[in-house]
């Protein structure tokens, strides 16, 4: 579903990611974890396409998608690719149906279509009641499942979330990424998921350890496959290295 193969960037002469290669399966939930600016984001958005590497490749459901220019990336990215940011980023001016509706109209399908399936989606995410609320009506957990609704709706190839339950409390938190795992077993939708939550990461299927912009570990939870270091880890970067500890940004 996505193939990742030597990415690298720097932002002046602060390297940021020092050559990532990750490849994840159609249905997987990955989850991605590591210290306050390890690269976390940055390699979230390059695989976004939000962002261009300095080099290497990126295939998503096939397609090479450095090789697009602006414009037709901007078209892929809205058909195939769906966000969930830490703060929902709904529209404060338009109703819940209304914000799940958008990407499909930027998207030009049709609006009658937009709108069945925004509405399948919020009554799937126990939202049916919600549907006319503004966000400001909403709770948090609301907030969320909602942008949640709004990264499916053109039926993504893969959702990247970057701490999407970073913002809530426990009990949203835990119904927040229960829903993660229904949408999996209901449509196999993909996720990657880059999470400081520890019980989060625990349950997905992978977790991929990056620090100082390179992948340092990767634990598999399917039983087949036991757990291996990266080939290319340095030894003192392995199993010791928290995953919460803030670092300084060097
Ligand atoms: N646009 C940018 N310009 C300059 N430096 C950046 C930019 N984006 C991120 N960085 C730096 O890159 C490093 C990694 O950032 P980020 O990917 O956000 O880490 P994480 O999400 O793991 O906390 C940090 O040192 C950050 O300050
Ligand atoms: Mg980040």
């Amino acid at each position: 579903m996505i193939e990742i193969s030597n990415i690298h960037k720097s932002f002046g002469a602060l390297e940021v990611l020092g050559g990532i290669d990750l490849t994840i399966g159609r249905g997987e939930v990955v989850s991605i974890v590591g210290p306050s600016g390890a690269g976390k984001t940055t390699l979230l958005q390059i695989m976004g396409t939000l962002s261009r590497p300095d080099c290497g490749t990126l295939r998503i459901a096939g397609t090479d998608v450095l090789a697009m220019g602006d414009r037709r990336l901007t078209r892929f990215r809205g058909d195939h690719i769906g966000f969930v940011f830490q703060f929902h980023q709904l529209l404060p001016e338009f109703s819940a149906l209304e914000n799940v509706m958008l990407p499909a109209l930027i998207a030009r399908r049709p609006k009658a279509e937009a709108q069945r399936r925004a509405t399948e989606l919020l009554d799937f995410m126990g939202l049916a009641d919600r549907r006319t609320h503004k966000p400001a009506e909403l709770s948090g957990g609301e907030k969320q499942r909602v942008a949640v609704a709004r990264a499916l709706v053109n039926a993504p190839d893969v959702v990247l979330a970057d701490e999407p339950s970073g913002s809530l409390d426990s009990h949203n938190k835990v119904e927040l990424h229960q829903l993660f795992f229904d949408l999996r077993r209901e449509f196999g939708q993909t996720f990657v998921i880059v999470t400081h939550d520890e019980q989060l990461a625990a349950t997905t299927d992978r977790t991929i350890h990056l620090a100082d912009g390179r992948v340092v570990r990767e634990t598999r939870r399917d039983d087949s496959v036991p757990e291996t270091p990266a080939a290319d880890v340095a030894p003192e970067a392995s199993a010791e290295t928290p995953d919460n500890e803030p670092t300084t940004n060097v």
